[in-house]
């Protein structure tokens, strides 16, 4: 029988402070401090990030430590999301990882973020849980990143299509500034839809040719469609939030979908999963279920506390990287443009 493995797992790549402890693939405890901060500004700014990570770091690792019942000294590797993220975010996390390792002579384990979001569903949570086996197709989907990709092994990963200009999260989270929601403004809008008529209104659809995707327009779009709307009734917006973002949240689901299926059936592959902060999202959730029987899928779909940014997908995907012995030397440095197949 393989010796247990405990990881202390450091996710500092945005604007959420996140440790994890797990023990195999299992999780432990997870903790993460959100950054109320950056509503005040309708966005994440870099700066305040970075400080408050600074700040939350520790105090949300002696929780984790605690919560899981772990001594830092039982731990077996630190671990940490290298990319892709902000810059200065990142940099907290690698600095407290390598002195953690430096320190207690651990190896270190440099996490591709977006990785992290997929191999999420690694997570074991109960026995009978039914894992994804490969080949699986997974829509990451987050403020960053819109992609489907196709997974042959944990680190073995194929782009099939991506956006070429805009994150899907990025067309909730503009579209919720237009109408004056508070950021991250995705949440809010999924929540205002739950009342609303998704048939009532409709956008321009992107002519993207494949499985790639294309999210500006519609954002420039939607954009047009609320000025227009304030000319004749300055109370628009008031009157028809509920409509206004069930029938925008349910153009964006639409196409999301399209590409996925499109990309299932070429490439016949019927195990399709979502990951990243959009697969939170109620209707893409609910759609995906009435996808599973239509098309004959076996769908896996995240619980919500491994959906946004979170340390817990970090420690998972550290634990298969510990099983190849794949560690980074001290001198690593995080790369914020990391691509999904660097590791
Ligand atoms: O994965 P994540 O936490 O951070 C990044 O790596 O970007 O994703 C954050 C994104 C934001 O754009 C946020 O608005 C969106 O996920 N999001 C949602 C929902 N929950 C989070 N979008 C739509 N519906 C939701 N329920
Ligand atoms: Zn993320």
């Amino acid at each position: 029988m393989e010796k247990d493995v405990i990881i202390l797992a450091i996710e500092t790549s945005c604007d959420d402070t996140s440790v994890a402890i797990s023990l195999n693939n299992t999780i432990l405890s997870n903790l993460t401090a959100g950054q109320k901060i950056h509503e005040l500004y309708g966005g994440v700014v870099p700066e305040l990030a970075s400080r408050d990570h600074q700040k939350n770091i520790i105090p949300v690792m002696h929780e984790a430590l605690k919560q899981a019942n772990i001594t830092i000294d039982q731990v077996d590797a630190i671990a940490f999301t290298n990319g892709p993220g902000l810059s200065g975010s990142l940099l907290v996390g690698a600095s407290i990882a390598k002195s953690l390792a430096l320190s207690l002579n651990k190896p270190l384990l440099a996490i591709n973020h977006m990785q992290g979001h997929v191999l999420a569903h690694f997570i074991l949570k109960n026995k009978n849980q039914q894992l994804p086996s490969f080949p699986f197709l997974c829509l990451t989907v987050s403020g960053g990143h819109t992609q489907i990709v196709k997974l042959n092994d944990y680190f073995n990963v194929e782009i099939i299509g991506e956006t070429i200009d805009d994150a899907v999260g990025e067309a909730f989270d503009k579209a919720a500034k237009i109408l004056g929601l508070t950021y991250p403004g995705g949440p809010l809008i999924d929540k205002l839809a739950q009342k609303g008529n998704p048939k009532r209104f409709t956008f321009s659809d992107s002519k993207i040719e494949g499985y790639n995707y294309s999210f500006s327009g519609i954002k420039t779009s939607f954009l047009y469609f609320i000025q227009e709307n304030l000319k004749s009734d300055s109370e628009f917006i008031q009157n028809n939030i509920h409509d206004i973002c069930a029938s925008y949240q349910h153009h964006l689901i639409t196409i999301l979908l399209k590409k996925l299926t499109k990309a299932a059936k070429d490439l016949n592959i019927n195990e399709i999963a979502i990951a990243g902060g959009v697969s939170a999202n109620s209707e893409l959730r609910q759609q995906l279920l009435i996808y599973e029987n239509l098309h004959n899928w076996k769908v896996f779909i995240p619980p919500f506390e491994y959906c946004t940014d979170n340390a817990a997908m970090i420690a998972i995907t550290a634990y298969y990287k510990f099983l190849n012995k794949d560690f980074s030397e001290l001198s690593v440095v995080p790369n914020p443009r990391m691509k999904f197949n660097n590791h």
